[in-house]
């Protein structure tokens, strides 16, 4: 079975902030584990979260998220996704998103977005 994996970009809340997410989109298949990858510039953003939001669903829920170098992830997530990247100094910030691909759950649309603290 074939899957459709989309990625786009939230900006920072309350700020013009470029985020970009890499690649665009993806076509897996079941078994795969593919990895995705959010940048961005703003140096005091320590905070990096990733959101799911399936076909014919409007909401976007929370995957989980990364605070400097630890994630927090909600437990329907758990055991699918992983989030990694180390957002702590004065850098640009480098974070992924790593899906497990099982099933036609994962066919969705997934979002970055950055914020200062949480
Ligand atoms: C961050 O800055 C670098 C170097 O100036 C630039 O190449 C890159 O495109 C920028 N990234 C974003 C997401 O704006
Ligand atoms: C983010 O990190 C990954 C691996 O750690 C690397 O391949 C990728 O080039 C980095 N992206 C940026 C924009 O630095
Ligand atoms: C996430 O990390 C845990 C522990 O390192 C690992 O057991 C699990 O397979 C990983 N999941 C994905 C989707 O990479």
């Amino acid at each position: 079975m074939i899957h459709f994996l989309f990625f786009c970009c939230l900006p920072g809340v309350g700020l013009g902030l470029e985020v970009r997410q890499s690649p665009s989109e993806l076509i897996t298949k079941s078994g795969d584990n593919v990895q995705i990858f959010c940048n961005h510039n703003k140096t005091d953003y320590y905070v990096m979260l990733w959101y799911q939001r399936s076909p014919g669903d409007t909401a976007m829920k929370l995957i989980g998220y990364l605070y400097n170098s630890a994630d927090t992830m909600e437990s329907a997530y758990k055991d699918k996704f992983n989030i990694s990247g180390n957002l702590g100094g004065s850098t640009a910030k480098n974070g992924s998103l790593t899906i497990k691909v099982k099933g036609s759950e994962e066919d969705a649309v997934y979002y970055c977005a950055a914020r200062e603290t949480h």
